[in-house]
C-alpha cells in the first residue's frame, strides 16, 4: 500500500476497553479505518453486508465521488475521455497508469488487433449449446472454457504469462460475445478483421454475413467505441470484487473473468440494460409513467425503476449524461425520429427527478438508462446489451486484477459472519425426530 497512514487514529470502546485504530488519508475521498488486527485485539467481528462501509482493498486505477458524480480514470474525468479519447487508449490508460505516447498506442493497438482470433476448436464449444442459450451464458462458458485452451498464460507468477492473458482477454472478448451472438441466430461465425479499429470490427462481427459486403458506419462504430469507453471501468464494483475474490485465491485470469462476467449477469449490476429498455418498452406511453413510478415507491411490490439508483452515485451518473447525449446523436444520424422509447425515457427522467420519493433517495438515471435504447437502435437484440457492458468491462476487471496480484498485501478473500444459526447440538436418529 502506498503510503497513506496519518498519525490519526480512531477509538474504539467495548465494555470500558479502548482500541485504537489507525487511520489512513486517501488522495481523494473518506478517511479509512483500518480494522484489520481488530479482532485479533478485540475478538470482535464488523457488520457490513454488502460492504456499504468497507474498503476492500487500495486501490490507484478509478476513483468516483459519488455526491458530485464524478467519475476518474487515473485522474481523468470519464466525460473528457468519452469525449476525446478512444477506448483501447483509455484500455491502456487503465491498464499501465498514463496516457500512451502515440508508439505506445500504436504498439498496444497492434498487439490487441493481432490477438483478436480465438483457438479454432473453440469453435466446436459454442456449437454444444443450445442455440436460444443467453449469450451470457454462452460467454460465461466459454471465457472460463479459455484456460482450457491458453495453457501458456495461466501461470499468474510469471508477469509475461499475465501480461500475454491481458491482451488476449481485451483483443478476444469481442470475438467472443460476437459469436455468441451470431450463434444465437443461427448464422455463421465472422473472423475478426485487422483493418477495423476495435469497435468496428466488433459491429462488423455481429453483423456482416457471408452473402453480401458490409460496410461499418463510422458513427455506429464510434457510439459503439463510447459505450466501451463509458463501461470501461467503475472501482470495486459488484463484479470486479468477484474477479478479485475469486483471483485472491491463485485462480487462473480466464477463471477469474469468467466469474466477473456471472456477476455482471444479474439485474441489480450489468442485467440492468435489458432490464431497462424492457421496463420502457413495457410503460409503451408517457401517459403511463405515472403507473410505473406509483409502482416503483410501493413498498410491496418488488418492482424498481431499472436504469435508476446506485450504490455510489448520489448525484447524476456522469456515464448517464454522455450516454443520452450519444443516444439523441446516434438516433439523429440513423434517422430515426421520434423514437418512442427515448420520449418515455426523457419524460420518466423528468418526471422521477421531479418527485420526492426519489429525490429523497438520492435517485438518478445510471449508465444504464440509456445505453439500451441506443444498441437497440443498432439493431442489437436485448440479450446482448450485458455481453456488450462485459466486453467493455473486461478491461477493468483486468487492471484490477493485474493491480491486485502485484499487491504485497493481497491475501485470500476471506469474509467473516454474524452467526444466528442453532448452536452446538447432538444429531437425533430419524425415529427419533
Ligand atoms: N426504484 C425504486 N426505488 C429504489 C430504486 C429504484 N431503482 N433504487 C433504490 N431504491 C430505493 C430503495 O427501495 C430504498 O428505499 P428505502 O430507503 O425506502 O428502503 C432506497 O432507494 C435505497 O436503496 P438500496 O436498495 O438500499 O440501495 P443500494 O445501494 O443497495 O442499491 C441499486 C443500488 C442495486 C443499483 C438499486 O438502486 C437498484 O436496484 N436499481 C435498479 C437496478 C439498476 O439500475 N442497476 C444498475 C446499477 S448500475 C450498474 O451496475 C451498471
Amino acid at each position: 500500500m502506498a503510503d497513506s497512514s496519518t498519525s490519526k487514529t480512531a477509538t474504539l470502546s467495548i465494555d470500558g476497553q479502548s482500541y485504537d485504530l489507525p487511520m489512513y488519508t486517501p488522495t481523494a475521498g473518506p478517511e479509512v479505518v483500518d480494522i484489520r488486527k481488530l479482532y485479533a485485539q478485540a475478538g470482535v467481528f464488523t457488520y457490513d453486508p454488502g460492504y456499504t462501509s468497507t474498503a476492500s482493498c487500495d486501490s490507484t486505477i478509478t476513483f468516483i465521488d459519488g455526491d458530485k458524480g464524478e467519475l476518474l480514470h487515473r485522474g481523468y474525468p470519464i466525460d473528457q475521455l468519452a469525449g476525446n479519447s478512444h477506448y483501447l487508449e483509455v484500455c491502456y490508460l487503465l491498464l499501465y497508469g498514463e496516457l500512451p505516447t502515440t508508439k505506445q498506442l500504436e504498439n498496444f493497438e497492434n498487439t490487441i488487433t493481432r490477438h483478436t482470433m480465438i483457438h479454432e476448436q473453440m469453435h466446436n464449444f459454442f456449437r454444444g449449446f443450445r442455440r436460444d442459450a443467453h449469450p451470457m451464458a454462452t460467454m460465461v462458458g466459454v471465457v472460463g472454457a479459455m484456460s482450457a485452451f491458453y495453457h501458456d498464460s495461466t501461470n499468474i507468477h510469471d508477469a509475461r504469462e499475465r501480461e500475454i492473458a491481458s491482451h488476449r482477454l481485451i483483443a478476444k472478448m469481442p470475438t467472443i460475445a460476437a459469436m455468441a451472438y451470431k450463434y444465437s441466430v443461427g448464422q455463421p461465425f465472422v473472423y475478426p478483421r485487422n483493418d477495423l479499429d476495435y469497435a468496428a470490427n466488433f459491429l462488423h462481427m455481429c453483423f456482416a454475413v457471408p452473402a453480401e459486403e458490409y460496410v461499418v458506419d463510422p458513427i455506429l462504430s464510434r457510439a459503439m467505441d463510447r459505450i466501451f469507453t463509458l463501461h470501461a471501468d467503475h472501482e470495486q464494483n459488484a463484479s470486479t470484487s468477484t474477479v478479485r475474490l475469486a483471483s485472491s485465491s491463485g485462480a487462473n485470469p480466464f477463471a477469474c473473468i469468467a466469474a466477473g462476467i456471472a456477476c455482471l449477469w444479474g439485474p441489480a449490476h450489468g442485467g440492468a440494460n435489458q432490464a431497462c429498455l424492457q421496463m420502457l418498452q413495457e410503460i409503451g406511453t408517457p401517459d403511463r409513467i405515472p403507473e410505473f413510478l406509483a409502482r416503483a415507491k410501493d413498498k410491496d411490490d418488488p418492482f424498481r425503476l431499472m436504469g435508476f439508483g446506485h450504490r455510489v452515485y448520489k448525484n447524476f451518473d456522469p456515464r448517464a449524461k454522455v450516454m443520452k447525449q450519444s443516444a439523441d446523436e446516434v438516433l439523429d444520424l440513423l434517422g430515426i425520429e421520434d423514437n418512442p422509447t427515448l420520449q418515455v425515457a426523457k419524460e420518466l427522467e423528468k418526471q422521477a427527478l421531479d418527485d420526492d420519493y426519489f429525490v429523497d433517495r438520492k435517485l438518478f438515471p445510471n449508465v444504464d438508462f440509456y445505453s439500451g435504447i441506443i444498441l437497440e437502435a443498432m439493431q442489437f437484440p436485448m440479450s446482448m446489451f450485458t455481453p456488450i457492458f462485459a466486453v467493455g468491462r473486461t478491461v477493468g476487471w483486468i487492471s484490477q486484477w493485474k493491480e491486485m496480484l502485484g499487491d504485497p498485501q493481497n491475501k485470500i478473500g476471506r469474509p467473516r459472519q454474524l452467526y444466528l444459526g442453532s448452536t452446538k447440538r447432538d444429531y437425533v436418529d430419524i425415529e427419533n425426530r
